[in-house]
């Protein structure tokens, strides 16, 4: 059963306990639609307040939203601030210095503490030492790092200079980096020796070398190396510098730079359904806004909390909910670089347990993988952990089944912590449909109701409402303070892709298919409606994948589907023709390993496909249209039938039928 249908089949609904509704910061239904009348009231009024009362302001704002060039909307244009300062010194000058901020645990197990004066001081160390290399104001940095402080501290870094960041997951082959520090056009990169993922030393800096070698980004004067491993690395002088000694060599004071509120805070790369990943761009005051407000409502964050997002900085969660939300508030957080199921699958639970986790934030591919290990294996079951720290656990980046939704609730939460199912994307800049723990009550499978300020809706392909009950496309009315800007050197594709004419050009289109619920109005996600895979929670255009393959010289035509994955959500299918006869038994199997290794080092290990299909041709219509529609249902194993009636070559389809 797919998860959809069984989200449709789950009709239990969890209210909020009286402990969870006590103190939260939104305490009921109508605590909730009070602030969203509210904002129906006074949209400029609504988020000034918010703004006001959750940032620290060098200079006050007098314009809230701006809508003169819309789609290019502006938010509390003429404020000035600085993310680093609402993060770091504000805390620190509030005489909270001591205060943990970060709680960080290595893949082996040790555990560093850094305090937020202490977080400040090496914040400060390496804006000094990026301004030595003489990285300004408006200049790109790229980051390609490890889960380490230093990663938090290389982001921060560059916002307290006002140096866009552009982070690159370090899953990434040096290709996808390549590709990256060109487009964003890039003069510093900070990179590590090696990342240690599940006890393997991978080579970062032998990729970024390789990245920076293949051309188009000279301008990249400096590359800063985090020393984790102490592993061999080839040097590059006086371009490499190692990120301990440049910072050793300065004052641990850095006086932040002011920025208007609209200056871009980062860029991040995200896939889309045609041509290369945007360079998602995101605001300063905005984003950083709603960064900490989600917070205080979708994980009612008290001061007591500590918090865990599990998310690699490599991706938006770690960007908002690791490096700026919690540090915007004072937060203390856990910070991981390892994996689940390294030593063993116990290691989240573990880590629960050890650090007191009382905000725990994941996504649903962990804890189905979680699931598995933990039913084979008694001592890694979460019941054989304390985890009554716990008081909220939290979903992103993928639907969540039914199933998983309620193991999470019973067997880690202990049935006493509201799950919290959060949609939201990187274009979005966080939350935006989400539970609030103290007022709504939870349905498995649904992200329930927009965060108060937020208006999603569904609408049909002519932008007009859907009513309730009806499927349709997932968007958002009117523009919010942390939406993305533009796409990073292409305003054109900004527009086309986010704000589309056929919906009338004011509409903001998620990419989503949706529904709402009839009597309640809660949404489910329904998927993707364009060519994006959603892999473990990962974002991969279906064309990428395509061209990396059609890249490869033996391919002579590639076509790239999802199917449902029980564990992964979704999983990549290829079918591919070859300039060759088409391979069959052990030979097929050779090509399509090679195939997916060839994946592998173009574009990144989590965009291989897991099932490589041979064919001699792929369906098309007499036009010569691949027909994907057909290549789903082949790739799920279902039976054709749908009308092949327009197919140039329908014999095709039993063929590939067969997998390999
Ligand atoms: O399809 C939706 C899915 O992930 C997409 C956004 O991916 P990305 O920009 O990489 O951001 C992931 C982390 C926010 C969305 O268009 N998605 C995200 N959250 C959910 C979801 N699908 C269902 N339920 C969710 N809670």
């Amino acid at each position: 059963m797919s998860a959809i249908e069984s989200v449709l089949h789950e009709s239990r609904v969890f209210a909020p306990s009286a402990e969870a509704a006590a103190g939260a910061a939104i305490s009921g239904m109508d605590a909730y639609r009070a602030l969203m009348a509210e904002a129906e009231r006074d949209y400029d009024g609504f988020w000034a307040k918010l703004a006001r009362e959750t940032l620290s302001w060098r200079k006050p704002f007098s314009k809230v939203l701006d809508e003169t060039n819309a789609p290019f909307y502006t938010w509390f244009e003429d404020g000035e601030l600085n993310a680093s300062h609402n993060c770091l010194d504000r805390h620190v000058e509030a005489g909270n210095g001591d205060r943990t901020a970060l709680i960080f645990e290595a893949d082996g197990g040790e555990v560093t503490r850094v305090t937020y004066q202490d977080l400040l001081q090496r914040v400060c160390r390496f804006a000094n030492a990026l301004k030595r290399r003489g990285v300004k104001k408006g200049d790109r940095v790229v980051i390609y790092m490890p889960m380490s402080v230093e990663g938090v501290v290389a982001m921060q870094a560059c916002a307290r200079i006002g140096a866009p960041h552009s982070v690159v997951f370090g899953g990434f082959s040096s290709k996808s980096l390549n590709e990256r520090l060109v487009d964003v056009g890039a003069v510093a990169l900070v990179t590590a020796d090696e990342q240690m993922r599940g006890g393997k030393a991978l080579p970062l800096k032998r990729i970024a070398d390789e990245a920076l070698a293949m051309g188009g980004c000279e301008a990249v004067q400096s590359v800063f190396v985090y020393r984790r491993t102490g592993g061999e690395v080839e040097w590059h002088a006086p371009r490499d510098i190692w990120m301990d000694e440049a910072a050793a060599q300065e004052a641990d004071t850095c006086a932040p730079e002011w920025v208007g509120a609209e200056h871009p805070l980062f860029v991040l790369y995200t896939s889309g359904s045609t041509g290369k990943p945007k360079g998602v761009q995101h605001s300063t005051g905005g984003y950083l806004l709603w960064a900490a407000q989600t917070i205080k409502w979708t994980f009612d964050w008290k001061p007591s909390d500590v918090f865990w997002c599990t998310a690699d900085i490599g991706w938006v969660t770690g960007h908002t909910y690791i490096t700026y939300g919690p540090l915007a508030l004072g937060a203390t957080q856990v910070v991981f670089e390892g994996v689940p199921t390294y030593p063993d699958g116990g290691r989240f639970w573990n880590m629960i347990e050890k650090h007191k986790v009382s905000v725990f934030y994941t996504a649903p591919t962990a804890i189905r993988s979680l699931i598995k290990i933990a039913e084979a294996d008694a001592k890694v079951h979460p019941r054989s952990y304390d985890l009554s720290s716990l008081r909220i656990l939290g979903t992103v980046g993928e639907p969540i089944n039914p199933e998983a939704w309620i193991w999470y609730h019973e067997q880690v939460g202990g049935s006493r912590c509201p799950v919290v199912d959060t949609w939201w994307q990187t274009e979005t800049g966080g939350h935006m449909i989400a539970p609030m723990p103290g007022a709504t009550p939870l349905v498995p499978g649904s992200c329930t109701l927009p965060l108060p300020g937020i208006m999603a809706a569904i609408v049909d392909e002519t932008g007009q409402d859907v009513p309730n009950g009806q499927g349709g496309i997932l968007v958002v009315k009117r523009p919010w303070p942390a939406m993305l800007r533009t796409v990073w050197g292409d305003p054109e594709r900004y527009k086309k892709s986010y704000f589309p004419a056929e919906l009338g050009g004011k509409l903001y289109l998620a990419g989503d298919g949706s529904v709402r619920d009839k009597e309640t109005g809660y949404f489910t996600i329904m998927g993707r409606i364009d060519d994006v895979l959603n892999v473990s929670g990962h974002r991969l255009g279906t064309m990428e994948i395509e061209s990396a393959l059609v890249s490869n010289p033996i391919v002579a035509e590639a076509a790239v589907v999802g199917r449902p994955d029980d564990t992964t959500g979704e999983a990549v299918v290829a079918f591919v023709v070859l300039k060759r006869p088409r391979p069959e038994g052990e030979e097929a199997v050779k090509l399509a390993n090679e195939l997916r290794a060839w994946v592998g080092k173009e574009i990144g290990p989590i965009a291989k496909p897991k099932d490589v299909r041979f064919g001699d041709n792929l369906p098309k219509t007499r036009s010569g249209k691949i027909m994907r529609r057909l290549l789903r249902s082949l790739a799920k194993g279902e039976e054709i039938t749908q009308d092949v009636s327009t197919l140039e070559n329908p014999a095709i389809l039993e063929q590939l039928a067969q997998g390999r």
